[in-house]
């Protein structure tokens, strides 16, 4: 499971400060500001298939831009910085949840799914930035949370309000385990039952926070599921009744106008009718693994990526094609948190072409490596390329429950020459790229210090070894202003001393900047034939410290594009059948010659060559 993943790095290396002038690179043929796509000069694919080559930005609302001073981030300040958007060359923003929420989960612990969070905003707000971003070619798509609901749900409510109540069967309900010998009738509860007659959890599943993932309620005198926090009861995808309640909320937002949704924890929407304890995973001394909330790590096999969710998600999907046309044309695109443990399983979430599931399910194998090994890369992106039936594939290295780019890939000294190297890997290799706001500029991970500051729970609960994901939810940063130009108030989060060197202001005006090294990649990822379409064949498969691929498409002339994964030059040699051997320069890293042959690329450290074979 893909919290499992997560990896802790040290304070010490994320805090290390870069200068940002380090490595920067220069772009042949392209200095001076970057211009904005105009609409229509893409090789894009029609409207209808917008989603195929598409750069999709997550977006964090709560730490984008305050407009109203208040410390969050709100729609309206999303809809304020749609230019911002646009200059990049994004298509689509995946806005994480901003639906009416307690804020337990920051939006994921949703307690009205037809509404806008007024911390948020209004409906008004919501379809004014639907309708804002569509202006700009910019859709919008949601996320679509269907394992669970918040506590303060009225379906929760109603559902732990009786046991007869007819919204019981919509959570996941269960008796404690021995408890049932001595369980009082319920005439008998009014006489006050002892606390102790509820029994033990009915097995050893735990929440991805912490604990026990079962939550006894003692006006029922029954335990509840929840796979996340205790205020996140699952929903019981077994009751037909949720399916239609689930497809009503996808059609309320699809008639807003929205063109897709990232659905949340998809894989967890079933567990194992039988309740079987899972299994204890054992490290190499034969002892059970302990995980950062002192529990024993479980193997997840009763209560992750069980067969149920294919059904669920082909009738989803068979549901959301049915609005294919209507006031924003456009396939309506279903993208899925799919951390999978191998390409097969991956495969699977696509479908079959008469059964599709998801258009767009992430691939994190490449993704969450997690280090710069040039082998693994190149097994894992032949893996995506190969194993997905002729899919697009959608890549994705960074989000909001992971530490950003920098503690995952950096190494202290390099972090902005190493997120080119990344970026690059993201926006030149075939498909779909999502990535997460602040990667466009090198934003830092900067967890909180000290326990009391920490606002998501689980770092709470985990701390010190799990400082939970403030680190990597710290406020957009704009400019030079007090807090980093993202409030005039007090941010929700501090903003990172970082921000002064690190922010879209500065390197806007800087064509060697990270952030013009992103415009330039997508602006090549749409209007460059073979970048737009064509696939990806690895060259030099035996080299261990660049990772070289070309993109071909019929009737386009290929590009190589070589990326440097060490600290030191490295020189390259290849040879593309069918080519003449040269090589004209699309885009580049300083560091070395202009190369004009394929027999002799030279590359900086954590250098980057991007080039047009002739
Ligand atoms: C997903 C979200 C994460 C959330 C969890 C529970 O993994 O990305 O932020 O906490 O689901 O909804």
């Amino acid at each position: 499971m893909h919290w499992t993943k997560r990896i802790a790095k040290t304070l010490e290396s994320c805090l290390l400060v870069l200068s940002l002038g380090a490595g920067a690179y220069s772009a042949i043929g392209q200095t001076g500001p970057v211009t904005a796509l105009q609409p229509g000069s893409t090789i894009s694919a029609s409207k209808q298939d917008w989603w195929k080559n598409a750069v999709i930005y997550e977006i964090y609302p709560r730490s984008f831009q305050d407009s109203n001073g208040d410390g969050i981030g709100d729609l309206n300040g999303i809809t304020q910085r749609l230019d911002y958007l646009k200059d990049l060359g994004v298509d689509a923003i995946w806005l994480t949840p901003c639906y009416p929420s307690p804020q337990v989960d920051f939006g994921y612990d949703i307690s009205d799914y037809k509404n806008i969070d007024p911390q948020y905003g209004t409906l008004a707000d919501f379809d004014r930035l639907v309708a804002e971003a569509g202006k700009r070619h910019i859709r919008i798509l949601m996320d679509m949370v269907m394992n669970h609901t918040s506590d303060k749900h009225e379906w929760f409510i109603q559902s732990r309000s009786s046991r007869d109540n007819p919204y019981r069967d919509w959570y996941v309900w269960r008796d404690g385990k021995g408890e049932m010998a001595n369980h009082p009738k319920d005439e008998d509860l009014s006489l006050g039952a002892p606390a102790t007659d509820k029994g033990a959890p009915p097995n050893n599943w735990q929440s991805e926070f912490g604990h026990s993932a079962w939550e006894w309620d003692p006006a029922t005198r029954q335990y509840y599921y929840h796979k996340f926090y205790i205020q996140q009861p699952d929903v019981n995808w077994d009751n037909p009744k949720i399916h239609e309640a689930f497809k009503d909320i996808i059609g309320f937002w699809l008639r807003r106008g929205v063109s897709g949704f990232r659905f949340d924890a998809i894989t967890t929407l079933f567990e194992d009718p039988n309740l079987a304890d899972e299994g204890v995973v054992t490290g190499k001394d034969g002892k059970p693994r302990i995980n950062a909330f002192g529990d024993p790590v479980l193997d997840n096999s009763k209560t992750d990526n069980l067969p149920g969710v294919h059904p669920v998600m082909q009738e989803m999907r068979a549901h959301v094609d049915t609005f294919s046309s209507g006031k924003f044309p456009g396939t309506r695109v279903l993208i899925g948190e799919t951390y999978m443990a191998n390409i097969a399983d991956l495969a699977k979430m696509y479908g079959s072409a008469g059964k599709p599931e998801f258009h767009l399910p992430m691939d994190t194998q490449v993704g969450m490596i997690n280090k710069l090994d040039v082998a693994t890369f190149r097994a894992r992106l032949n893996d995506v390329e190969t194993g997905i039936g002729g899919n697009i594939p959608l890549l994705v290295f960074d989000n909001h429950d992971n530490p950003r780019l920098d503690a995952r890939y950096g190494d202290g000294v390099h972090d902005i020459d190493i997120q080119r190297v990344i970026s690059t890997v993201l926006l030149a290799s075939r498909g779909t790229a999502l990535f997460y706001y602040g990667d466009e500029i090198g934003m830092k991970t900067t967890p909180p210090t000290r326990k009391e500051d920490v606002k998501d729970p689980m770092g709470v609960t985990g701390w010190p070894k799990e400082k939970g994901r403030d680190g990597e939810r710290t406020p957009m940063q704009w400019d030079v202003r007090a807090n980093a130009g993202f409030t005039k108030g007090l941010p929700w989060l501090p903003v990172p001393p970082s921000a002064s060197t690190i922010n879209v202001e500065i390197e806007k005006f800087n064509p060697n900047s990270l952030l013009a090294w992103y415009q330039r990649l997508i602006r090549l990822k749409k209007i460059n034939p073979a970048l737009a379409r064509g696939e990806n064949v690895m060259l030099d498969t035996r080299n261990t410290k660049v990772l070289s691929w070309v993109r071909q498409a019929p009737g386009a002339s290929a590009v190589v594009v070589l990326v440097n994964f060490t600290a030191e030059p490295q020189t390259v040699r290849l040879s593309v059948s069918g080519s003449g051997g040269k090589t004209r320069t699309l885009l580049k890293t300083p560091g070395g010659a202009e190369p004009v042959s394929l027999d002799q690329i030279v590359l900086g450290p954590f250098g980057v060559y991007i080039g047009e074979v002739q």
